[in-house]
């Protein structure tokens, strides 16, 4: 056949090219992070510009905003008075505490939003880590997943429809869906925190929480951003303990992880567009450098074109209000 092959005519109009489109980013795709604070208070981030650090009352308001134009669910991630945090973390099973406030408050108001909480230890344990520190440094990994248990049912006691562990301690997932289920929340998910990197990325949330680690590092327990196989690995236990949802973070730098998790399963997959994804781009649109909108939303179709079901991102809002 001597006939030029011309991929052109399926780019020719905007009629044919909706028509050629393989995929699609809908507000229904995004989950919108929210950070929280004690008080009647609002306080920017300066690190992530955009974003805030809300009272309760306010952060009712802004999840009923972003629920409006279409966003399914928001993430919880509370900055504790350091006056709060000790070595054991007590306060992250406070029934009173500040997150199980937020998600009654949230409930209420917008019953058919979801609402999802990160387990982790780090916003209440004064050592910053996700886990229970021992006195030679180290993270003790079954005594945290004693606390993480406590931590998911006080959530899920709150009203919470779906418990993340973000901590990445071994076993968790199947003893938070123990306790879980003893005491008959069944209903409740588990999106898994599956290959969670130990990444740079995180530098700006950190910030924002004061929960940097005060001392040592995140990688005895977040992956080596140089691994793969080890997050096949993650997936197939994490699905073998009962997540119903799997996840990867940061996202932008890792969309083969989510490519590969997505061939690996048949379980939905969430990626993470992390603080520092989000910061870049704010930067270079703050500096005049880059469209925001544009890039923003090429980078949120990336990630559901290498396979996410779901994107956690500090864009959702203002990217469901384009769409
Ligand atoms: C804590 C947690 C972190 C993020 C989400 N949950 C930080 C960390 O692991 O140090 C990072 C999110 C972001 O950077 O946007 N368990």
């Amino acid at each position: 056949m001597n006939l030029p092959i011309r991929p052109r005519r399926n780019r020719q109009s905007p009629a044919i090219r909706d028509l050629v489109r393989e995929t699609v980013l809908t507000p229904g795709n995004l989950i919108y992070p929210l950070f929280l604070q004690e008080g009647d208070e609002n306080t920017p981030i300066s690190a992530m510009p955009g974003c805030q650090r809300w009272c309760i009352a306010d952060l009712v308001k802004e999840a009923g905003e972003a629920h409006a134009l279409g966003i399914p669910a928001v993430v919880l991630f509370p900055r504790i008075p350091e006056e709060l945090k000790t070595s054991g973390a007590e306060e992250c099973y406070n029934d009173e505490g500040l997150v199980p406030r937020a998600i009654r408050a949230l409930k209420a108001a917008h019953p058919t939003l979801a609402v999802i909480t990160d387990v982790a230890l780090d916003p209440y344990n004064s050592d910053g880590h996700d886990g229970l520190v021992s006195a030679d440094g180290s993270i003790l990994n079954d005594e945290s997943v004693e606390v993480l248990c406590k931590q998911a049912l006080c959530h899920a006691r709150a009203g919470a429809d779906i418990v993340a562990p973000s901590d990445m301690m071994d076993g968790r997932v199947e003893s938070i869906r123990e306790a879980l289920d003893d005491e008959d929340f069944t209903q409740v998910s588990i999106m898994s925190y599956t290959a969670k990197y130990a990444s740079a990325y995180y530098g700006p949330f950190r910030g924002a929480l004061d929960s940097a680690p005060k001392a040592g590092d995140k990688k005895t327990y977040q992956m080596d951003p140089a691994n793969a196989l080890e997050a096949l690995r993650e997936a197939a236990i994490d699905e073998a303990e009962g997540a119903d949802i799997l996840m990867v973070k940061p996202a932008g730098p890792y969309l083969d992880i989510i490519t590969r998790l997505r061939d690996a399963t048949a379980l939905p997959i969430a990626a993470y567009q992390v603080s520092g994804e989000y910061l870049m781009i704010k930067a270079g649109a703050a500096a005049g450098w880059l469209d925001e909108d544009k890039v923003a939303l090429e980078s949120l179709i990336g990630i559901r074109r290498a396979g996410a079901n779901m994107i956690l991102t500090y864009f959702a809002k203002k990217v469901a209000a384009v769409l």
